[in-house]
């Protein structure tokens, strides 16, 4: 048996926490940033990195697709919070700039693409549906990307329409999520259905890939006892609980 054992400090670290203007960033939650490129300095943690540089491999999408944004600091995020007012007022700041302190580019999981253009606009880039773009979007959730703010569901997200933003989760809650055609918050709100034990299963190939349970976080640590062969993966949702992956 491994036995894991699940903190309730916990539930704010890993690749499915929501971060909303309902629900803010631990910074203290930040995993390893490395570069995208490594001639450049734009940092995502490093399991969205790669998948980043294994979806643009597959799409041929540097030559046309620019990185526009990808980490940020709070402190980054405040000053484009104020410049943003300053400049374009607080309605358009409340709808594509998220408060400091609640972006999801805090995370290192969210990074904002452009089309190649000689100017780019950093707040609302344009990321087209048609051509390499196109192909970027139709393969991102093989790679564990959504596009986290979607057309009509702005009640949802709290967010406008960005065509430009897209946030890793992984797989394959990505892949789920771009079938049942879910936000990240009705997602996590979703998993609730599925306690440990009577998971969620993800089917590939006529066959089961993964197992997805929700857990919910108590004051004293969870005990977890997983078969030793068992291949898991788990986050946090950032609300109340955790999201446990097995690999079958
Ligand atoms: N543009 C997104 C919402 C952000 O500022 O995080
Ligand atoms: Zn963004």
């Amino acid at each position: 048996m491994k036995i894991i054992l699940l903190s309730y400090n916990e539930i704010h670290r890993g690749t499915l926490i929501l971060v909303n203007g309902a629900h803010a960033f631990d910074e203290s939650a930040v995993q390893e940033l490395i570069p995208i490129h490594s001639d450049g300095d734009a940092l995502l943690q490093s399991s969205a990195s790669h998948a980043l540089n294994r979806l643009m491999s597959a799409v041929r999408g540097w030559q046309e697709i620019a990185f526009v944004s990808a980490w940020r600091s709070r402190g980054e995020q405040q000053r484009i919070w104020d410049d943003s007012l300053r400049e374009n007022g607080p309605e358009f700041t409340r709808t594509y700039v998220a408060l400091p302190g609640h972006s999801e580019h805090e995370t290192g999981l969210a990074i904002d693409l452009g089309a190649r253009r000689e100017h780019i606009d950093f707040i609302r880039p344009e990321f087209p549906y048609t051509g390499v773009c196109g192909t970027f979007r139709e393969k991102a959730a093989d790679y564990g990307f959504v596009l986290r703010y979607p057309k009509g569901r702005e009640q949802v997200t709290g967010i406008g329409h960005e065509p430009w933003h897209f946030r890793y989760v992984g797989i394959p809650h990505a892949r789920i999520m771009r079938e049942q055609d879910m936000t990240l918050e009705e997602y996590t709100d979703y998993l609730r259905r599925f306690p440990y034990k009577n998971s969620l299963c993800f089917w590939e190939n006529g066959g089961q890939k993964a197992a997805i349970s929700y857990i919910e976080a108590q004051q004293e640590p969870i005990r977890l006892e997983l078969p030793d062969h068992c291949l898991y993966t788990l986050s946090g949702n950032n609300v109340d609980g955790f999201i446990l992956t097995e690999w079958r």
